[in-house]
């Protein structure tokens, strides 16, 4: 199914803040996320969490979700928005490279990347996008968080210092439970 410029219902265009707005944007998401996952270990529970409340707080969220680590490449994992690509390999598009580095990614305008090696496009509308490993407690990177805006510039090092933290915070702990018991 290739990707369609035209936007579901559900699905909204990014709108950009201020870099004041962006901070109190992130202070508020950040405390009702720690209020909802307080005495939380599952994984999943907590990226879908992620995802909604980020979603919920920071306008200029399209595309937000997590790429999961899987036999030597990122397969999806929790996210909203349009459809995403189903796997990638490492040192591929941003969030590959993400994996492969070991670093966040900030790509001000992703049109500006060779497309389909520096750049994956699941959605024509992107225009922007973070990529931030996820590290667990052990320093293995299990994940890749990725954020998409439909606007050119809507991160920089405050997005970034706010997710690495994030992820730190919630998947960097020693009793993260990676799946459910049935
Ligand atoms: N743009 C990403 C692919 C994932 S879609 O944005 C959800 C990349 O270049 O790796």
């Amino acid at each position: 199914m290739s990707a369609s410029a035209e936007m579901p219902y559900f699905i909204r265009p990014s709108l950009q803040l201020s870099a004041e707005d962006k901070k109190e944007a992130y202070k508020e998401a950040l405390a009702a996320i720690d209020a909802n996952l307080q005495g939380e270990s599952n994984m999943i529970l907590k990226m879908v969490t992620i995802n909604c409340l980020l979603k919920t707080f920071l306008s200029y969220y399209y595309w937000v979700g997590f790429y999961m680590v899987d036999k030597g490449k990122l397969i999806v994992g929790p996210y909203q928005g349009t459809l995403g690509c189903l796997s990638i390999d490492f040192g591929r598009g941003v969030c590959g490279n993400a994996a492969s580095e070991g670093q966040t990614q900030l790509v001000s305008d992703v049109h500006a990347l060779a497309q389909g090696t520096q750049h994956i496009a699941c959605d024509p509308n992107s225009q922007s996008e973070i990529v931030v490993p996820v590290f667990n407690s052990q320093k293995q990177l299990i994940a890749v968080f990725d954020v998409d805006s439909t606007e050119k510039h809507s991160f920089d090092e405050v997005d970034q210092a706010f997710l690495e933290e994030l992820m730190d915070k919630h998947f960097g702990v020693e009793d993260l439970v990676y799946g459910y018991q049935l």
